[in-house]
């Protein structure tokens, strides 16, 4: 690719990935046909239910696949070349320098004994070549950034607060100036004032850095928070895609119309999040057309049969067969 293509390329391209996962002789297709591109600085949104392949997502493009893992179809491409994500030796130089993946839970991710200053240190020597001296000084750089007082980097992962540890975790993110950082449920497990403290210090990163952002998450309000766009995934698809002002105004896929339905409202009475009835589909043995169908409130005959495409509409897509034959045109069939 010239220099000028790549130029006018989107930061990351996703185009029709599928993803296997291979376990006791039983394969399942955790992600299906995904595909989209990122701009440099935007914010994308990636939301579904557990077991929507929005992980195996994530791990595609970031290089870190599990060993049962298989890219099946399709490519990613990171500034207009094609990354080698099925292939570790030669992901390695890639590896945390062009994506960088925030994983929730950060206390199984450090290293217990050793100081976090050192382990933040640590990817600065091993893939930008830093002296140890050089090294240490970039990661007191990093505390600042993630708000963390350099006096203690010289603290133990246990002797932190889970929010600072997860600032930590932000902090290794960033050590090799990745452009893509993605947040794999960042603030999980974190209570309600820190995960506001750590979606704030994301958004304000983000900007400072030009970073773009994928934000993984169960939790529609968050990204209505941190998002310029939202993508909605159902059993390892992409169902619906769009700006966070019109999803939220006009959901067009019944999956996304529930999820919004499903979201607390305390000022309407409306407490508790309302689950969406009916489980999320076994991916071993996926329901036939539209794998929502046997949960959906507006199911028609030909979903069962027939697997809706993803349609542009505007500049949002949906895969939906309402929308389809709410437009005249003929249901489209695919594998
Ligand atoms: N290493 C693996 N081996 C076998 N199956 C896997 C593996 N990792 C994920 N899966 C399966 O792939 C599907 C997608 O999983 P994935 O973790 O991507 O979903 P998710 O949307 O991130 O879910 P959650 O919200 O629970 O984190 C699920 O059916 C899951 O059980
Ligand atoms: S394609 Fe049919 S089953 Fe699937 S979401 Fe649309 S209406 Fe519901
Ligand atoms: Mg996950």
């Amino acid at each position: 690719m010239t220099n000028s293509s790549q130029d006018k390329a989107p930061l990351l391209d996703v185009n029709c990935l599928s993803v296997d996962y291979g376990l006791k002789g039983v394969s399942l297709r955790a992600i299906d046909r995904v595909s989209f591109a990122l701009q440099a600085g935007e914010a994308v949104g990636l939301v579904g239910e557990s077991g929507s392949g929005k992980t195996t997502t994530a791990m595609a493009i970031a290089g870190l696949l599990s060993p049962n893992a298989r890219v099946s179809s399709g490519e990613v491409r990171y500034r207009g070349s094609r990354l080698p994500i099925d292939d570790d030796a030669a992901m390695r130089p890639h590896r945390w320098c062009e994506t960088s993946v925030v994983f929730q839970g950060a206390m199984n991710a450090l290293n217990p004994v050793h100081r976090i200053i050192k382990q933040i240190a640590e990817p600065c020597m091993l893939k930008l070549g830093m002296s140890r001296g050089e090294a240490t000084a970039r990661a007191r750089e990093l505390l600042g950034l993630v708000g963390i007082p350099t006096d203690r980097g010289s603290a133990y992962p246990h002797e932190l607060s889970g929010g600072m540890r997860q600032r930590v975790m932000i902090a290794m993110a960033l050590a090799c100036r990745p452009s893509i950082v993605i947040g794999d449920e960042p603030t999980t497990a974190l209570d309600v004032i820190t995960q506001a403290q750590i979606l704030k210090l994301l958004g304000e990163l983000r900007s400072r850095l030009s970073l773009a952002l994928i934000l993984i998450t169960h939790d529609l309000s968050v990204v209505a928070e941190c998002c310029d766009r939202v993508m909605i995934m159902y059993a390892g698809r992409i169902v619906e895609d769009g700006t966070v002002a019109e999803i939220f105004a006009q959901p067009k896929h019944p999956y996304t119309r529930l999820l919004i339905e499903s979201i607390p409202n305390p000022a309407s009475g409306k407490k508790m999040i309302r689950p969406i009835p009916g489980d999320p589909p076994n991916l071993v043995n996926r329901p036939s057309g539209c794998a929502f169908h046997p949960r959906c409130p507006s199911a028609m005959g030909v979903c069962g049969t027939e697997v809706p495409s993803l349609d542009q509409f505007g500049r949002g897509r949906v895969a939906c067969h309402l929308h389809r034959s709410s437009r005249g045109d003929k249901v489209a069939v695919h594998a």
